[in-house]
């Protein structure tokens, strides 16, 4: 599959990128986004991106540029150090997999490929998918699933999963596609039924939640003002967790009167930390080209203090 970066004009728009600025791409994937911010950048620019995925790491080594550095961790630590030593202009997020990852069968994201079913977007870090479900009781998958897969069956799927690895251990993508197909009851027709268990199981694997939680309250609270940060996320629970940061950000603190704080106490809780800029879907056109963009939403807040 050819890699077409997502929203890509907007996203850089969104950045509103000074010539000699100094930018954080957390999600380098397969440079897209990253190639394009350098485009946008003067002499004096410069560049960090950081990605967890070793592959994603090997190609950005192909990248010559001295505007340019890769770190290779997990962006909320690599981008909590960045921020602390450098002034930072703008953070951009391009949340899950690439398209590479999926077309990788041996990666194990792809419902559509047989392949181990590991999932992890760093394969020297953390446990396999297939370890991960052999290990775990029935509820907690159930609540996994349904926590961040909103897997309506996850009840089912969840029993269906620990009773087939009590009788032989699924190691492989299409044999958990199968458990999944044959424990459901009903089909959804614009879904493939293993797309929630594997979204989850995935989410979970890599701990994108509190990766994503973890680096907007960091970034919210110590970017420069005037400093932009942008978002793609491709399913509701990443963002449903933007949104609301983002709005509790966005509005000031209502302190109940009587309370012992001092005047300049209120004044600090009272101001605005972020302005909320307008968010962005693909146009039409984008989703006829690249399907993997129909679920994109693109999130932009501007530091104020
Ligand atoms: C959707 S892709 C980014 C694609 C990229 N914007 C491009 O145009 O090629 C997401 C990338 O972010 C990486 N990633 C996801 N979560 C991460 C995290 N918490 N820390 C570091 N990298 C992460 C993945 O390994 C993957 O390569």
């Amino acid at each position: 599959m050819e890699h077409i970066p997502v929203l890509l004009q907007e996203s850089v728009r969104a950045l509103n990128i000074k010539k000699n600025g100094t930018y954080i791409d957390g999600t380098f994937g397969l440079g897209g986004h990253s190639l394009a911010i350098l485009k946008h950048l003067g002499p004096f620019g410069k560049l960090y991106a950081i990605d967890k995925d070793p592959y994603a790491l090997k190609q950005g080594k192909k990248i010559i540029d001295s505007r340019f550095s890769l770190k290779y961790g997990n962006f909320s630590t690599q981008i909590s150090s960045l921020i602390q030593k450098k002034n930072i202009d703008g953070i951009l997020l391009d949340l899950g997999v690439s398209s590479i990852q999926l077309d990788i069968a041996e990666r194990g994201f792809s419902f559509m490929k047989d392949g181990p079913l590991d999932m992890r977007m760093n394969p020297r870090e953390g446990i396999p998918a297939w370890k991960w479900l052999k290990k775990t009781n029935k509820k907690k998958i159930e609540f996994i699933l349904k926590a961040f897969g909103e897997e309506k069956y996850a009840k089912k799927i969840s029993h269906a999963i620990v009773e087939r690895n009590k009788k032989k251990i699924i190691t492989r993508t299409l044999d958990l596609v199968e458990i999944i197909k044959r424990a459901i009851p009903k089909k959804d027709k614009y879904k493939h039924p293993a797309t929630r268990t594997f979204q989850a199981i995935r989410i979970y694997i890599n701990q994108e939640v509190e990766e994503l939680k973890k680096t907007l309250n960091l970034a919210i609270k110590i970017l420069k003002p005037k400093a932009r940060l942008a978002i793609i996320s491709f399913h509701s629970i990443e963002s449903k967790i933007i949104k609301n940061c983002f709005k509790e950000h966005n509005h000031p603190l209502i302190i109940p009167r009587g309370l012992p704080i001092t005047e300049k106490q209120i004044k600090k809780y009272e101001k605005k930390k972020i302005k909320i800029i307008k968010k962005i879907k693909p146009a039409y056109k984008e989703t006829q080209i690249n399907p993997r963009s129909r679920s994109a939403i693109l999130r932009t807040a501007e530091i104020l203090s």
